[in-house]
């Protein structure tokens, strides 16, 4: 055993998985394609020592409850590579994100396989891409997709061993840019581990279901072909496809809703300008994760021209102030065993 830190991209689904088909097991209903995020990333160390009587995890400097969610479920993960590895030892886990979380970049899938890589190499278990990509799944379903480098597709399988990510193009295949705009950082009221259970309550579930095959694969060949037009116009209709389902499941937090609203009025005020956008001749497209935060896809080219125009929209308002992220296909999850934190 020894002190290891992974590095691991959020990534960002450009055919969207919303709906288990096994809860426990996370296993989606349908394929997903994605692209790694090259500046969302977490760094996470762990450190198994047979002195601790529970695991200690430590978010951003600072020591989470025993009881919180998350340590519950980051000890729980580590229980299965432990499981793995026959080891008893309770470990220490420091992990940062370089992006702020619930917001609409996922967190959960950037923190899982950077947990998965260093607690795998922590434990000397020599685990494939394919296996370390089955055990993050399980942490969190997404995060399987930021094991392998590059533009992936998770493949939803049917068992625990059939359900995994792959890379379909390494991340210098297309120089495709996201311009990610966090248009506000009050956490989402509901998860995606909610919104994922709810989804088949939508009456517009089984029709998304119907026709997401096509859908997926006109994405691939869109991306294999680097056919941005037909790419984002597929990515852009996918997003909606999701929101539709979302603010049609109905769910209860406070007294009854009818479905979940992830946007905000800036995400609204966004996406009308990238429609204008594109009629005056500046083509990029957006998608939407669960929450407020607009991923706009755009040529490589054109980056700093979409920040200038998102910064003139956000003027708009006085005072008001987005984050911006330029984000460009990446690796996936590594292990970086000279950094320490
Ligand atoms: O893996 P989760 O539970 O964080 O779910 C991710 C859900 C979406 O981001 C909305 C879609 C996706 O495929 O990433």
């Amino acid at each position: 055993m020894k002190l290891s830190t992974a590095i691991a991209p959020s990534n960002l689904a450009f055919l969207k998985y919303w709906g288990k088909k096994d809860s426990k097991l996370r296993i989606p209903y349908n394929n997903s394609i994605s692209v790694n995020l090259g500046s969302a990333t977490t760094i996470t160390s762990v450190n198994f020592s047979p002195d601790l009587e529970r695991d200690i995890v430590i978010v951003n400097d600072s020591e989470q409850d025993t009881t919180s969610g998350f340590t519950v479920r980051v000890s729980k993960h580590l229980d299965r590579l432990r499981a793995v590895a026959n080891e008893k030892s309770k470990a220490i886990v420091k992990t940062k994100n370089t992006f702020p979380e619930s917001v609409g970049i996922a967190s959960s899938a950037s923190g899982f396989a950077a947990l998965t890589v260093a607690a795998a190499d922590a434990l000397e278990l020599n685990l494939s891409q394919k296996e370390l990509s089955i055990f993050s799944r399980l942490g969190s379903g997404s995060a399987c997709r930021s094991i392998p480098d590059g533009f992936v597709e998770w493949v939803a399988g049917d068992s625990n061993d059939t359900s995994f990510a792959q890379q379909i193009a390494p991340p210098d295949h297309w120089d495709i840019s996201i311009v990610t705009v966090i248009v506000s950082k009050d956490a989402k009221k509901l998860t995606s581990t909610s919104g994922h259970e709810l989804a088949v309550a939508s009456p517009f579930f089984k029709s998304r279901m119907e026709t997401i095959e096509i859908h997926l694969n006109r994405v691939r060949e869109a991306i294999l072909n680097k056919d941005f037009e037909q790419f984002g116009r597929q990515v852009e209709m996918e997003a909606i496809s999701l929101h539709s389902i979302a603010m049609t499941s109905p769910f209860t937090a406070n007294g009854w809703n009818s479905g979940a609203y992830y946007w905000t009025p800036d995400t609204m005020e966004l996406i009308r300008a990238v429609q204008e956008w594109r009629s005056s001749g500046l083509e990029v497209y957006f998608t939407l994760d669960a929450g407020p935060t607009v991923h706009l896809i755009c040529r490589r080219e054109d980056e700093g021209k979409i920040e200038k125009a998102v910064r003139d929209i956000e003027k708009n308002i006085p005072l008001r102030k987005w984050d911006i992220a330029i984000n460009r296909p990446a690796v996936g999850a590594r292990v970086q065993q000279e950094i320490q934190h």
